[in-house]
């Protein structure tokens, strides 16, 4: 953490905003009504789970920063309907969440059982071989947060852990009209100002930082050009943030601007090329009717050599 904050410019890693409280918070920015797009993948998965049951058959369910997995209610019911037994990996760094989400998908689809795995994507991915056949979902435009270089290594590691004919559901937010994302990611119940604000206060909690963190402003504007979201956390005064196991001090000027996240908006057409880039073949795209959001069934083709191995 200590390498980002006294980077040029300075950034810290998206990851780190999922502690318990962090999730917590993210999942009341899933209820803000300016932040439409849990809403909008929600629908797209009502309507098209049984039509994505039916292009996969009976696979195990995979998911990638699983949350709450409230979305993914939609297609654990399909499969559930489709097959007397179904079997769900979700995938968080949040452990708290992940066993909360275990208890409520045990009460509601007593069939689906629920194998949940406290890590990160990357160190998951040597699992999905031994699920496979497999779907992995990675819904909420996640994807977003990362940058083309670590869009490339992601995608080069999933193609090479599944198997051929395994699946990915793939949730990307769809380029728009800018108002709209100013919007969702400055809600006005400043929800998402504390989840910014959250990572410093975590800091101060596993490294004895001593942040203000009152003196820590949320910011997030919309950058056309790089059609991506760009969220900042402003110092509005100089601070001295001491890092606990390093014992080191590091010195954040006054209006210093630390990226803590990027949420990258997507052209499908777009989306489509890249993911062929990594042997996956594109089977349907789904989309809302104002076409704000995508989810992307994807398959894994066969290679000519490296899958024998
Ligand atoms: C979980 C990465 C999809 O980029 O929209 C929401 C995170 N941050 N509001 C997003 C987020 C601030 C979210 N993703």
């Amino acid at each position: 953490m200590a390498l980002g904050l006294s980077d040029t410019p300075p950034w810290l890693h998206s990851r780190f905003l999922y502690d318990d409280i962090g999730s917590r918070l993210f999942e009341e920015i899933c209820e803000q009504p300016e932040y439409y797009l849990t809403r909008t993948e929600a629908g797209i998965l009502e309507q098209c789970a049984s039509r994505i049951r039916e292009a996969t058959g009976p696979v195990t369910l995979i998911e990638l920063g699983s949350g709450n997995s409230g979305k993914t209610d939609y297609l654990l019911a399909a499969y559930a309907a489709a097959e007397p037994s179904v079997r769900y990996v979700p995938i968080d760094v949040s452990e708290g969440i992940l066993n909360q989400a275990k208890d409520a998908i045990s009460v509601r689809h007593p069939t689906v059982t629920v194998t949940g795995v406290a890590d990160t994507y990357e160190r998951a991915f040597p699992l999905f071989k031994e699920f496979s056949p497999a779907m992995v979902l990675f819904l909420g435009s996640s994807i977003g947060n990362f940058d083309q270089r670590e869009s490339d290594v992601f995608w080069q590691g999933v193609s090479d852990a599944l198997c051929p004919r395994d699946f990915v559901l793939l949730g990307v937010d769809l380029v728009k009209e800018e108002s709209l994302f100013n919007a969702a990611y400055n809600d006005a119940a400043g929800v998402t100002a504390r989840f910014t604000k959250n990572l410093f206060a975590r800091i101060n909690r596993e490294l004895g930082a001593g942040i203000d963190v009152d003196a820590v402003e949320h910011v997030a504007q919309y950058n056309s050009e790089w059609q991506r979201v760009e969220i900042y956390a402003r110092f509005l005064s100089r601070q001295d943030v001491y890092l606990e196991p390093l014992d080191r001090t590091i010195a954040v000027p006054k209006h210093t601007m630390v990226m803590t996240e990027i949420s990258r908006k997507y052209d499908l057409e777009k989306m489509k090329e890249y993911v062929r880039c990594f042997d996956f073949a594109v089977k349907e795209v789904f989309t809302d009717e104002r076409q704000w959001f995508g989810l992307l069934l994807l398959q894994r083709l066969p290679r000519k050599s490296a899958d024998q191995r």
